[in-house]
Formats: structure tokens, sequence, C-alpha cells
């Protein structure tokens, strides 16, 4: 068999970092073409560090705090630590940090960002409980490129499920959330394999 040259990831994080463990998981396959060698969290206490390492993944921290308001400085220390593990693509998942443009921009079509809402409606924050008082029928997560404007890259994956009678934000966030776990690994592997066809908005995946 011919030996794959997998891409090297780093999967950035602020917290608990469940879709950061669903890409891990799914970077164990053999066939899968991207590994991940790096998770790395603005914040010290975020739960997805233990995870990471429990994986077996290397974790770094740089604290924003310790950069006050120069956004500039921050994101040139991650730059260095991306630049140490020799990064190819960069994953943000639940990453609660804006980036600049000029870093995007140093990043462009090599970063990947999941957004728990059926984009383009409800970009930005809060959008479970958005998605209820809008009382759409469907609501779902979206994987798309990182672009200097929040949340509005191509779109690389999407799904949704149906917005049932009677849910709560917790409710519809965890329907949403095996979404997320699903579609990010399968982003991930189009782009690395350097074939990211654009979904469109309103396409169902096949369930393949
Ligand atoms: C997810 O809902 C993701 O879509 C959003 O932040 C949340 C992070 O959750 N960007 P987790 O840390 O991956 O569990």
């Amino acid at each position: 068999m011919r030996r794959m040259i997998r891409k090297r990831v780093a999967i950035l994080i602020s917290g608990r970092g469940s879709n950061m463990t669903a890409l891990i998981e799914a970077a164990k396959a053999e066939d899968y073409p991207a590994e991940i060698v790096l998770v790395l969290s603005n914040r010290p206490d975020a739960a997805g560090l233990a995870r990471a390492r429990q994986a077996g993944v290397v974790t770094e921290v740089v604290d924003h705090t310790a950069f006050g308001s120069d956004r500039e400085a921050f994101e040139h220390a991650l730059d260095r630590v991306l630049q140490t593990h020799r990064v190819d693509i960069v994953c943000l998942a639940g990453f609660m940090r804006v980036l600049t443009p000029a870093f995007v921009t140093r990043w462009n079509g090599r970063m990947l960002n999941i957004h728990p809402s059926l984009l383009p409606q409800f970009k930005g924050l809060n959008t479970h409980r958005r998605a209820l008082e809008a009382g759409v029928k469907r609501h779902g997560a979206t994987v798309h490129l990182v672009t200097p404007e929040l949340d509005s890259g191509p779109i690389l994956a999407q799904d949704w499920v149906p917005v049932l009678d009677g849910d709560t934000e917790d409710t519809l966030a965890e329907r949403v959330l095996e979404v997320e776990h699903r579609i990010y690994p399968e982003a991930l592997r189009r782009v690395a394999e350097g074939r990211a066809p654009i979904a469109s908005p309103d396409s169902k995946q096949a369930a393949n």
C-alpha cells in the first residue's frame, strides 16, 4: 500500500472540546488523511486540554489574557506555536476569540470552523436560543472555511435536525452537537485530501 502523507492539524479550543474529541477519534482511522498534532487553547482551564492529553495529543496554552488588548501579539504567539508544530491546517472548535483579518488571511483556505447553525442563518452567539425564538423548523450546524468576516466563509459541510415541540436550548444543542461531531471530521477529510466541494446551504447531506 502506498504510504499516505497526512496533513498536520492543530485544533484550537477554549472549552470542553467535544468537537476536538470527534476529530481526534476520526483521525485514528488508518485511512484518515490528517493527524492531530496539537491542541491549542487560549484558556489554561479549558476542559478539552485534559481530554486531549488523555488521548495522547500534545497540548499548548497561549493565554490571551497575558496579552491584554494586543490581539496582534496574541496571534503572533499563536503563529509561533503553530509553526513550531509544522501545522498545515487549523481547525477552530469552540475557540472563543475573534481572529484579526491578518491572521485569518495567513491561514486562508487552511483554517476551518464549526458553527452551530445553518449558516448564513444565526451568525454569532446564542444560536440555539435564537433559532427557538425565530420558530424555525430546522436547525443544524455548518463547517466553513474561515474568512475575515465572522461566520461567513465558504461552506464545506452542513446538515440539519428538526426542531421539536418542547425543545429547550439544551435539548436542541444536544441534537445539533451530534450533527457537528459527524460533519466536522467529514469536512476536514475533504480539505486534507485537497477536495473541498462547497455544499449548498439547503442540501441535506447523504447519510453515508
Ligand atoms: C460547538 O457548539 C461549536 O459549534 C461552537 O462551540 C461549541 C463548542 O463545543 N463553535 P465543544 O467545545 O466542541 O464541545
